[in-house]
């Protein structure tokens, strides 16, 4: 089964390399940043002075955790928490000790891809927080969240944090938002995590940081298309440029052909000129009227949100009417 789904998945990764290469302009999912070495990496962006991302919503969930429970589960009533990309849960792991503690009748389901870090996940978990109830569910997100509403009529609360949605087009955002709503029911809540627009140097610097680290993350795509593919990349013809645009809040991260060159993919051709781009991976920043605006486009209604000390973050609640 396990050899079923990576079959599977690497068959995507395949047609996926291959249509984005093969568009004008070429373009790669950022979706596939994430294998062992670039969750590696990730981890070390995360941890760079630079990256103001995660410490902004770990002092959302770390120091405002009871106005967060208030606002997601104001009546102390059965519930679910659904966590949609879960990771090692370093942020809920805070709102789901308050909920513990305040004795609240609810099962936590985080939702990943991955079953290596559930497994890591439920150990952790189980060892900080025996009294948790939870329920691991490794898939893709709609999938596992149908399987999630199907267990129970109880209230579902269901977290995207991290500023994952800025990883979508504004288009793919709505519609994403659109399928959450689809999969609920009246009266559940999502709280998501919008990365804010804010001084652009401060956003630019979080992704075209002085170590390379970013470049070496997006560099990892090409390196896992040569182990994984077949393919011939060399990765010291192709540089990291960054860009952000703060009137529409797209902070984008390209890689640039140094010189005109073809890789070699399985048995296709791939032709770069010079300096022509790839587009890696788009890191979208919401204003306040952003975020209202996908809020009311896809159908839901907010109920409240909570920043971090400097206002650099916002989680936001919304509820389905
Ligand atoms: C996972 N995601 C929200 C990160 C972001 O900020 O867009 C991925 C990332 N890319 C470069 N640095 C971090």
């Amino acid at each position: 089964m396990q050899q079923l789904k990576e079959m599977m998945i690497s068959d995507h990764f395949k047609e996926d390399v291959l249509d984005g290469l093969f568009k004008t302009p070429k373009k790669l999912s950022s979706k596939y940043f994430y294998d062992k070495t670039g969750d590696r990496l990730f981890q070390k962006i995360m941890e760079m002075p630079e990256y103001y991302l995660t410490k902004c919503e770990l002092d959302i969930f770390k120091n405002k955790t009871s106005a967060l429970a208030n606002l997601i589960i104001p009546k102390n009533e059965p519930f679910d928490l659904i966590e949609l990309g879960a990771g090692d849960a370093s942020k809920s792991t805070f709102l789901l000790k308050h909920l513990v503690e305040r004795n609240l009748d609810f099962t936590y389901m985080p939702i990943d891809i991955s079953g290596n870090i559930l497994n890591v996940l439920e150990t952790n978990l189980s060892q900080k927080l025996p009294m948790l109830k939870m329920e691991c569910l490794e898939g893709e997100y709609f999938e596992m969240l149908k399987k999630a509403t199907s267990y129970s009529k109880r209230k579902k609360v269901v977290l995207f944090l991290g500023s994952n949605i800025g990883n979508m087009e504004l288009e793919e955002a709505k519609d994403f938002c659109r399928s959450l709503k689809e999969n609920l029911s009246a009266g559940d809540v999502v709280l998501i995590g919008f990365d804010l627009k804010k001084n652009p140097h401060t956003i630019l610097n979080a992704y075209n940081d002085q170590q390379g680290i970013t470049a070496e993350f997006n560099l990892n795509l090409l390196a896992r298309i040569n182990r994984e593919l077949d393919a011939d990349f060399d990765l010291k013809s192709f540089e990291h440029y960054q860009t952000y645009d703060p009137e529409t809040g797209a902070c984008r991260s390209f890689l640039v052909s140094l010189k005109h060159q073809q890789v070699k993919i399985d048995n296709e051709l791939i032709f770069f000129g010079e300096n022509e781009l790839i587009d890696m991976e788009i890191s979208q920043k919401f204003s306040q009227n952003n975020i209202r605006e996908l809020a009311e486009r896809s159908g839901f209604k907010i109920i409240g949100e909570i920043s971090d000390s400097k206002n650099w973050f916002v989680d936001s609640a919304w509820k389905i009417i």
